[in-house]
């Protein structure tokens, strides 16, 4: 079985950070969500992976990952010019993905349980889709599965207005190659995207056999700042790696869960976890809270931070008021003057300067 990853697209609904940046590259504990998908193929033994990117952040996307060695794996990167939507996306890939099956795992998506079960489920069932579901208070948003008493599958729709039901897809299928003759009957949606929804209900309709498994664990997909903040909680709450890479004063308070990188250096600081401080991070006077995220070389003093992440190279320095809920991209520079008490809830693109004085 292949794999196929998809981080092209435009991420608008995540600008300004996706002005600069390809949203799968976001990190979620210090970590690109990309490396989530790539990891989790690999751990259900699923090693020729196809990356599709586009035209605008592919190099960014192969710089992160590369060829794949360090997962184990071999990622062979494919281009499509235009986002024009999943089904197009596999389209754009059928020269790697031949006549085999293969497993598409939207690269902006993050799943708890790993996909090793659904592809023995998958293997074991000589069915020719696997859709994940998972209950959702806002079906809306997604993909929607109807199923009838059986459980059986009886007719999907893309993000409607009326939802049958209120199961969403999960960005996680598998397929035989009977998908790409059914990409082939399609026609693009109202907004102008071939549909992976709309073939796999062609699928339906011309009586190929379609599964679902329904997810007991958490899925995020990470296409909002607050859906970041909310993947970069839960990956944090189950984060069991607490360790010191660092040097640490006296002066400094470490509870809970706290991960400090190489060559970070805390003086007088108080971290309650569970929290992750990049490398090469200088800390001083600074309350960092729960579920936040420090990335690399990050400069902090006089601050205080709490669920919010933190991409690397940013430096806050005299902003006192707490600094929460927040999304702050690469290079930020952040400073303030006074010292009267206020909350801030910000999403900062790269290189934002920001003062308030
Ligand atoms: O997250 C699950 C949902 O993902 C499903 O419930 C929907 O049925 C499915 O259509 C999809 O909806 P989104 O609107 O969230 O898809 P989005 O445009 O965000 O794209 C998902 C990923 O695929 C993202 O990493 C970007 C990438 N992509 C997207 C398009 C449209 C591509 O690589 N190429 C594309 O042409």
């Amino acid at each position: 079985m292949k794999g196929l990853i998809l981080s092209g697209g435009k991420g608008t609904r995540m600008r300004p950070i996706t002005h600069t940046q390809a949203k799968q590259l976001l990190p979620v504990a210090n970590k690109p969500i990309l490396h989530y998908a790539v990891e989790a193929l690999t751990k259900a033994n699923i090693t020729d992976i196809g990356i599709i990117i586009s035209p605008e952040t592919g190099d960014a996307v192969s710089e992160c990952v590369g060829d794949g060695s360090k997962f184990g794996a071999k990622v062979t990167y494919i281009v499509q010019d235009q986002p024009l939507g999943l089904a197009h996306a596999v389209k754009t890939a059928r020269a790697f993905l031949q006549n085999d099956p293969f497993i598409m795992y939207l690269g902006d998506n993050l799943i708890k349980d790993g996909v090793a079960p659904l592809v023995q489920q998958f293997n074991n069932s000589h069915v020719d889709a696997l859709i994940l579901l998972k209950e959702v208070p806002n079906p809306q948003s997604f993909g929607v599965a109807a199923l009838d008493q059986k459980g059986n599958v009886v007719c999907l729709e893309e993000k409607p207005k009326n939802p049958k039901s209120n199961l969403a897809l999960v960005g996680v299928y598998l397929f035989t190659a009977q998908i790409h003759k059914a990409i082939d009957e399609i026609k693009p949606s109202k907004r102008g995207e071939l549909e992976i929804t709309d073939a796999i209900q062609r699928l339906i309709e011309t009586n190929y056999k379609v599964n679902s498994h329904e997810l007991q664990g958490w899925w995020l997909d990470t296409g909002k700042k607050d859906d970041m903040l909310e993947a970069n909680r839960v990956v944090l709450d189950e984060m069991s790696d607490t360790y010191n890479k660092g040097l640490i004063d006296e002066n400094t308070k470490l509870t809970g869960r706290v991960v400090v990188g190489q060559n970070s250096v805390l003086k007088d600081c108080f971290v309650r976890g569970p929290a992750v401080i990049g490398d090469n991070c200088h800390l001083e006077h600074t309350y960092i809270g729960p579920f936040t995220s420090v990335g690399n070389n990050a400069r902090v003093s006089h601050a205080e931070i709490e669920h919010s992440i933190l991409r690397e190279n940013c430096e806050i320095i005299n902003f006192h008021g707490r600094i929460e809920d927040s999304l702050i991209g690469a290079n930020v520079s952040l400073s303030r003057r006074q010292t009267r008490p206020l909350a801030y809830r910000l999403m900062l693109g790269d290189d934002s300067k920001i003062e308030v004085v």
